[in-house]
């Protein structure tokens, strides 16, 4: 059985920009030991986009041993946690801004087994997650607006990556640093630099035309 990598930093490719005609090629660049596999999900309700549900993340989970970091972008999370676990979520990430009691909805994922994860989208401040950091493996800085791939890179969000690693380094809590959104040549080492861990990449991963290749250059310009 393959050990999912937890030491940073690590490489996520988003499937949101692969061939989902052939999910399978596609899943076999990654490198299980390595890389997580980052499914993005959209319930045309807390984002315009609507994108898919537990069917495909199963069919995910039957292709490759890697770890599935399921990303829900919908409004009451609480009520899809069983199905995503169910279909092999090994990580699963609520927004913030869905969640009634966040606190309550964390604690819920964590009694399913999955590894914890928060997310704060652009609007949001580092400040309204800082009473939750010590119930969360995961927080992740969205450095776009949720919805859409191929979106640009937003570097003012690089100011909560920072306040995210003092108040780690305060005792906070253990959790990782991930950063979804319009990640790729360029903005990946400057989010390395500002203390980002986890990579979401999209578009800089499955819409290139060698995606292994582009894989290869992401974990290098991060350093996995
Ligand atoms: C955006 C999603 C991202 C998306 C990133 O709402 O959360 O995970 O796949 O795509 P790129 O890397 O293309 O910006
Ligand atoms: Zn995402």
């Amino acid at each position: 059985m393959t050990t999912h990598p937890l030491t940073p930093p690590i490489a996520a490719p988003s499937i949101l920009s692969a061939d989902f005609t052939r999910l399978g090629a596609e899943l076999a660049i990654i490198d299980p030991a390595r890389d997580w596999v980052h499914c993005d999900i959209m319930d045309h309700r807390f984002v315009p986009n609507l994108t898919f549900g537990p069917l495909v993340v199963a069919a995910a989970r039957r292709v490759t041993p890697a770890l599935l970091d399921v990303h829900l972008m919908v409004e009451r999370p609480e009520t899809m946690l069983a199905a995503f676990r169910k279909a092999g979520a090994d990580s699963i990430t609520v927004h913030l801004e869905a969640c009634a009691d966040p606190a309550a909805v964390l604690g819920q994922v964590r009694a399913t087994g999955a590894r914890a994860g928060l997310s704060i989208k652009p609007g949001t401040p580092f400040s309204a997650a800082a009473s939750l950091l010590g119930a969360i493996d995961l927080l992740l800085v969205m450095t776009v607006e949720p919805g859409f791939g191929g979106q640009a890179f937003m570097p003012d969000m690089l100011d909560k990556v920072r306040a995210a690693q003092a108040a780690r380094a305060a005792g906070a809590g253990h959790f990782l640093i991930q950063v979804d959104g319009g990640i790729g040549p360029g903005t990946a080492a400057q989010a390395r630099a500002a203390g980002a861990e986890v990579f979401v990449a999209g578009n800089a991963v499955f819409a290139q035309p060698d995606p292994l290749s582009a894989l290869k250059s992401l974990r290098r310009e991060i350093g996995a």
